[in-house]
């Protein structure tokens, strides 16, 4: 699977620098009320934004979204929710996944323990509760499932229900058109698979980090938290307002969260680099709150 034709990316961050051009800052409230109020224009401008990524990058998501299929998440789910690959503390995967080294140069790209730290110390500076700062900590450690050979676009890129209609809220949502559910008539209403109003809870996202990681911590984390780890990466339903019709209120309130977390995802500098040595007496402290020593993941 690892093959190079199947890793398009240079590195993970090759996503993420891709949402920053997308979503930029400054004018993220403008975007998106431009996004939900005209579908039309959604469309045409997530045509653009595919049309004007970087080739990796649109290769990515051409093989995330040619992939993504329901079996293939139920598969990975069936393959990797028992959780019996390794056990191993909080800290001890920040350091696992540390071991990710891709083709990125190392001068200039910030090991992932970085970024955790970065998103949780942005956090904890505007004073935000114990289990945010712990949710911005841990958030990206379902990456490590690329040290377990799964395919970039299988680990990263935006998360969407599978098992329904793919909203033309999704970028490159033509991409789709080469998925084999594109052809099944069953999964492509509106509904698909599910209930009106069924719950977050009980609807299928395409397989990624987020999901993974949801599970390995969902015993230990209030929901909000719990909510940002699961629903970070999907950009369709938290920023873009697809896919009401499978929301229930709990949802809409968990969605502000999320939204809240992303800018601390997004927005931290990440060309600050992090002293990981000097930062980790309070962390340990912080994950020991919340965590026994040992995790199954
Ligand atoms: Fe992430
Ligand atoms: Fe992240």
């Amino acid at each position: 699977m690892s093959t190079k034709s199947n890793q398009p990316l240079k590195n993970l961050d090759e996503w993420e620098e891709d949402l920053l051009r997308r979503y930029p800052q400054e004018s993220t409230k403008s975007k998106r009320s431009v996004t939900v109020d005209t579908g039309d224009s959604t469309t045409a401008n997530f045509r653009n934004y595919a049309a004007e990524a970087r080739p990796s990058v649109r290769e990515f998501y051409r093989l995330n979204h040619r992939h993504q299929t329901l079996e293939f998440v139920r598969s990975k789910r069936a393959e990797y929710l028992s959780l019996n690959r390794r056990r191993m503390s909080i800290w001890e995967g920040m350091e696992y996944l540390n071991q990710l080294v891709d083709d990125s140069d190392p001068d200039i790209d910030l090991p992932q323990i970085e970024h955790l730290l970065q998103t949780a110390e942005a956090i904890r500076a505007d004073g935000r509760p114990d289990w945010f700062i712990l949710a911005g900590l841990i958030h990206d450690l379902g990456k490590i499932l690329c040290l377990w050979d799964e395919p970039q676009w299988a680990v990263v890129g935006d998360t969407f229900p599978v098992g329904c209609r793919y909203s033309e809220r999704i970028v490159y949502h033509e991409a789709f058109r080469e998925n084999p559910d594109w052809n099944n008539s069953e999964y492509q209403t509106e509904l698909g698979i599910y209930q009106p109003h069924c719950g977050l809870d009980n609807v299928l996202l395409s397989w990624g980090h987020d999901e993974y990681l949801y599970h390995v911590v969902k015993d230990y984390l209030p929901p909000p938290a719990l909510a940002m780890i699961r629903y970070h990466s999907c950009y369709p339903i938290h920023r873009e307002q697809a896919y009401q019709h499978l929301l229930v209120d709990e949802d809409h309130e968990m969605m502000r969260w999320v939204t809240d977390f992303n800018q601390y995802d997004l927005y931290t500098k990440r060309d600050e680099r992090m002293d990981v040595a000097a930062l980790r007496p309070y962390y340990e402290a912080l994950i020991s709150e919340y965590f026994p020593g040992e995790l199954a993941w």
